[in-house]
């Protein structure tokens, strides 16, 4: 069955995302053809189920250390999966397409959990990461094989597990004659860095600290949950950066940390929110989420800086993610960063908000061809390995 589906020559994915921001699932769907290198694709939809703020809470509750239970995870598995199997039969529709004409779903899941570390328990090396939202439940509602699961491989192999996106940046924007760096902003912010003419095994790529996470839970908490996020930047631009704030947080330990390495809700999360208010309450609300957003911006261009930039030469920034719909912040990076040229990734015929799940629908096509995903240079993993859980969909006729 696989075999059969690796070998058509053109076939319609779907790549299901949904980010630490846990703001919805974006479901992207893609027309491939062949893989790898000689990967041809073109975006026919995207579309962004948002969740309710029911299940926002019941995310962000299983998410922020230590308060979630057992039960609620299990049940939120379940939840997740039908939901993202609604968000597969949504983009069909609004194409225009019977679902039953999709052959492949690639879902990244929700993590609620990322420990990359390596811990040692009775004398056994663990490195973990969580993702829900069961495939077994998408395959089933769709009856369309499911790919899921991509990290937990790479992490076995010794990797971070993430980022992964890096291989599918590689794919999409690799250039003879341009070194170009992607960021990905969404609750945690990302880059790879992709010199001009280079082989996969010299991509970097890893978390760069926060993206929109700190910025979303101080406007969050200043609204009193009335809205999630800082639309187009507005509140930042209102406030007055805190030059001493600013400086305490860009002297965070992630920031200098080499990488390989990825991040999450366990740096940025409740308790980093929580710190910031406490220790700056006598500070207006709007100077808070300015300094938020300086620090997101300033702490890309700081891992750019030190990390990237030093190797090689780049000449232009490819940004995607919601946090490239905040003009402000984009201001931000723009003056951090201003000897590279800094674009949206719609530029480049992909929309901001549809790139994280595009590249699933990528990273699940290689999956059914047997082809190595990851990138040992980004993750830190011992070697090339195939990542994905595969869930069989229909059965064969
Ligand atoms: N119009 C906008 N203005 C400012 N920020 C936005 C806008 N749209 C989305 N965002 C930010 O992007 C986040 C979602 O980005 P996304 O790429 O989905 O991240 P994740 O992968 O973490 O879910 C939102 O939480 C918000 O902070
Ligand atoms: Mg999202």
């Amino acid at each position: 069955m696989i075999a059969a589906l690796a070998a058509k020559p053109e076939k319609l994915v779907v790549g299901v995302m949904s980010g630490t921001s846990a703001d919805g699932v974006d479901a992207a769907l893609v027309r491939l053809r062949g893989s790898g290198e000689g990967l041809s694709w073109r975006l026919l939809r995207h579309e962004t189920l948002h969740y309710s703020v029911k299940v926002r809470d019941l995310i962000l509750r299983c998410s922020e250390p230590g308060s979630g239970d057992t039960a609620s995870l299990c049940r939120l598995n379940v939840l997740l999966g039908e939901l993202f199997a609604r968000a597969v039969a949504h983009v069909a529709e609004r194409a225009g397409l019977d679902p039953q004409s999709i052959d492949l779903i690639g879902s990244h899941g929700q993590t609620v959990q990322n420990l990359p570390a390596p811990v040692t328990i009775t004398g056994i090396t663990v490195r973990s990461s969580l993702q829900i939202g069961e495939p077994a439940v998408i395959a089933e509602r769709t009856g369309i094989t499911t790919v899921a699961n991509f990290r937990a491989r790479d992490l076995a192999a010794g990797g971070q597990g993430s980022p992964l996106v890096s291989y599918v940046d590689f794919l999409l924007f690799h250039n003879r004659s341009r070194g170009r760096l992607v960021i990905n902003i969404g609750g945690v912010a990302s880059v790879t860095a992709i010199p001009a003419n280079t082989p996969r095994d010299r991509v970097l790529g890893f978390d760069t600290g926060p993206g929109n996470m700190v910025i979303d839970g101080l406007v969050s908490h200043m609204t009193g949950g009335r809205e999630a996020f800082d639309h187009g930047g507005r509140y930042g631009r209102k406030g007055k950066v805190a030059d001493e704030l600013l400086a305490r947080l860009l002297d965070h330990p992630y920031l200098l940390t080499p990488p390989p390495k990825a991040c999450g809700r366990e740096e940025f999360g409740r308790p980093f929110l929580e710190s910031i208010l406490k220790e700056n309450s006598a500070l207006p609300p709007h100077d808070l989420i300015a300094t938020a957003t300086r620090f997101t911006a300033e702490s890309i261009a700081f891992a750019c800086r030190r990390h990237i930039m030093p190797h090689n030469v780049y000449e232009e920034a490819i940004v995607s993610g919601g946090g490239a719909r905040n003009v402000y912040m984009m201001e931000q990076l723009r003056n951090a960063i201003p000897e590279l040229s800094i674009k949206e990734s719609d530029e480049y015929g992909l929309p901001a908000a549809a790139k994280e799940a595009v590249a699933f629908a990528l990273l699940a096509n290689e999956a059914i061809h047997g082809a190595p995903n990851n990138l040992p240079s980004v993750t830190g993993a011992s070697r090339p390995v195939v990542l994905g859980t595969i869930v069989f969909g229909r059965a064969p006729q």
